[in-house]
């Protein structure tokens, strides 16, 4: 494996390797490397001769008073990590380097990005869209492995590569959980044993959810509201929102339909944990 620093390094493998024929996977992470993140990185080297894994924390979807500067990085274990993978460039810019100047460019993807995590995170959805725009330009034609367990974000970066023709396959990849139903989070390491405990409320809360809809439940305010309770039931938990939706709108527009999506998120203390699952009705 090799690891790479700038973006005219990374382009010239990259154009070299298509050029002898042989198609890209990509994996774009900020890092702290788990189960999951390892699992797209897998995928990835499965399907493609040529995998690249960018780690950078992008300020631009922080927003004051997030995590940003504690955000928990751990370079050495991850680059150890993808490179027992198979995995064959690891793409580690600096901030300087991303971002030169000030940058006044910014990719906005308002009708997915507005509900559920827009409301409380209202520009985090530009950042990404942004960095990831960026990073799909530096990369090139590929294969991008995103992680279903940001369901939002697959719908946003979905929905930004169709809208600008970007020579990218999306694939959303399933999500990757602790033995108690905890989805896998770099933020989990926020949490307190206490909180911890608690913390797998949002896998049955999802689960409450589906059984709701399993039983013939579609009235998306009753399937919410079962979610909620048992969000709730966690002493610890400070529950943002409980939301069944349509999987493509990402809003409810009647009775649930077809593809529906269940997202819940909730602040533990000092962490703030996101979880979603679906189902077809
Ligand atoms: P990060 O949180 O590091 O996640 C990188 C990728 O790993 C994302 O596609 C995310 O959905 C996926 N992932 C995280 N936890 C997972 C789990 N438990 N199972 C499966 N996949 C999981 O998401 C970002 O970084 C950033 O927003 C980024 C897209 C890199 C843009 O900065």
């Amino acid at each position: 494996m090799e690891t790479i620093t700038t973006i005219s390094d990374l382009r010239e493998r990259l154009d070299a390797e298509r050029g002898a024929g042989r198609g890209v996977g990509f994996v774009p992470t900020m890092g702290y490397l788990h189960a999951g993140h390892l699992s797209l990185a897998s995928a990835s080297v499965a399907d493609n001769p040529v995998t690249v894994v960018s780690i950078f924390v992008n300020p631009l979807q922080f927003a004051e008073g997030e995590d940003l500067d504690s955000y928990p990085r751990d370079l050495v274990s991850d680059s150890a990590q993808c490179a027992a993978l198979g995995v064959d460039y690891l793409f580690v810019p600096s901030v300087e380097e991303m971002y030169p100047s000030p940058i006044v460019t910014v990719v906005e993807v308002p009708s997915v990005a507005t509900p559920l995590e827009g409301l409380t995170r209202p520009h985090h959805f530009a950042g990404v869209a942004t960095v990831v725009a960026k990073l799909f330009s530096i990369v090139g034609k590929c294969r991008a492995y995103l992680g279903a367990k940001d369901w939002q974000q697959v719908c946003v970066v979905e929905r930004m590569v169709s809208d600008l023709s970007m020579p990218v396959e999306v694939v959303a990849c399933p999500t990757v959980r602790e033995p108690d139903g905890l989805a896998m989070s770099s933020r989990n390491v926020y949490l307190t044993s206490e909180e911890r405990v608690q913390a797998p409320v949002l896998r049955a809360a999802l689960d409450a959810g589906l059984d709701a809809i399993a039983g013939g439940e579609t009235d998306s305010a009753v399937v919410e509201a079962t979610m909620a309770a048992v969000v709730n039931t966690a002493g610890l938990a400070s529950l943002e929102y409980a939301a069944a939706v349509q999987a493509d709108s990402l809003v409810s527009d009647g009775p649930l339909h077809g593809e529906v999506r269940l997202l819940v998120a909730a602040r533990f203390g000092k962490a703030r944990l996101i979880d979603n699952d679906g189902t077809e009705i």
